[in-house]
């Protein structure tokens, strides 16, 4: 039988402001899940203020009946939010009815469905203070990049390759760009992590699926800021997928992406361990998580703390020095983003303002003079 490991992840609720979640919280979370019918086995953990389900279950990928339960559990884990009048109470809960499928209604998705291997290991990313497309490097380096994964150079179950499934967040869309070909071609758009996401990757030899990622953008479902989206992302690892150490080494280098305060700043994503992933420092910087787990037919074994491993001490520490370098910036781009990218802005009202202060310098202008005999 199939095996679906589903990770749904909702902020509903800070503790203290956008840092954690409260403990109560996550008892409720555990207390909806333990023992419930439809699921195998589930974890509840927190990346941040994003409470994370990660369940396993046999209803397959967009079961409208686990969508409900994560969806109860995270109105169940609002109204405790509430009560402790945590920050955000239900923020990231965008709708006031469930309607047969979470997406789109706030919650961020991954989801794989798998016939279990002999043996079947699993990573799971989770980050807090940015957005999906925060997984589009180290996707194209786990998937595309030989100098990151030795596994595409010289396992022979790997060499074919990989597709990946980009989506435009924008006019949603999406197109399938097979690797190595077609790689030009994908980074033109995963570059622009922003628009364009990698939301799965599949194995090119047996079209098995290899890693699912969260890929909503809240603002452009809510039509305006309610944080980041806080993207979590599944890898299956061994035997014909990167090993586990090819899929942890991108973070070995704290990419920037966007995120942090206010959503609106462009900082280091920092590997921690799941105790130190409590975003302070001008609320962040972002962090990531990775856990690893077996599956045992269904059974979650694990989680494993990946980044606690002192070999990433070094990350944090470069990640460290680039926030105290970014900072330095303030209010200014690159470090504050570009104005189509701020999740808010003051621009409106201050132009506004303004208005009559702002002298118009095309007025009055007299028609250009033609250059005599000059190249233009
Ligand atoms: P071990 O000999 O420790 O099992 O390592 C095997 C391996 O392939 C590591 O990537
Ligand atoms: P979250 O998306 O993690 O709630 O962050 C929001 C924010 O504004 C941080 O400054
Ligand atoms: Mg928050
Ligand atoms: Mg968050
Ligand atoms: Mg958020
Ligand atoms: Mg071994």
């Amino acid at each position: 039988a199939k095996v679906t490991l589903s990770v749904i992840k909702a902020d509903i609720g800070g503790f203290v402001g956008h840092s954690a979640v409260h403990p109560e919280v996550i008892e409720k979370a555990r207390g909806c899940l333990e023992g419930h019918p439809l699921l195998i086995d589930y974890r509840v953990v927190h990346v941040g203020d994003d409470v994370n389900l990660i369940m396993t279950h046999n209803r397959g990928r967009n079961s409208g009946e686990i969508h409900q339960l994560a969806w109860d559990t995270f109105t169940a884990c609002t109204e405790v939010a509430k009560k402790l009048k945590l920050y955000g109470a239900g923020q990231d809960l965008l709708s006031d009815a469930f309607s047969g499928n979470i997406k789109g209604l706030g919650p961020g998705v991954a989801e794989i469905e798998v016939e279990e291997r002999e043996s079947e290991p699993v990573v799971v990313l989770m980050a807090d203070k940015t957005e999906p497309g925060a997984w589009n490097l180290p996707l194209y380096k786990i998937f595309a990049d030989p100098f990151n994964t030795i596994g595409l150079v010289i396992d022979p179950k790997m060499h074919c390759g990989f597709d990946f499934e980009v989506r435009d967040l924008i006019e949603n869309k999406k197109v399938i760009l097979s690797c190595p070909e077609d790689l030009y071609d994908l980074l033109v758009f995963i570059g622009a992590p922003g628009r364009y996401a990698v939301k799965r990757v599949f194995h090119r030899g047996t079209g098995e699926i290899a890693a699912a990622s969260s890929t909503q953008r809240l603002n452009l479902i809510a039509g305006r800021y309610v944080g980041k989206d806080d993207p979590v992302c599944i890898v299956r690892c061994q035997n014909g997928y990167p090993s586990v150490g090819e899929v942890l080494e991108p973070f070995a280098f704290p990419h920037l992406v966007s995120g942090w305060m206010r959503g609106s700043h462009s900082g280091p994503l920092m590997p921690v361990a799941m105790a130190d992933a409590r975003p302070t420092r001008f609320d962040g910087p972002p962090r990531v998580v990775a856990l690893g787990f077996q599956l045992a037919n269904g059974r979650l074994v694990g989680p494993h703390d990946f980044f606690g491993d002192p070999a990433f001490d070094r990350a944090r520490k470069l990640a460290l020095t680039i926030a105290d370098y970014m900072r330095r910036m303030g209010p200014f781009e690159p470090h504050r983003l570009h104005l189509d990218e701020m999740e808010y802005t003051t621009m409106p009202q201050v132009m506004e303002k303004l208005k009559d202060r702002f002298i118009d310098l095309r007025r009055d202008k007299k028609p250009k003079e033609k250059a005599a005999g000059g190249v233009a």
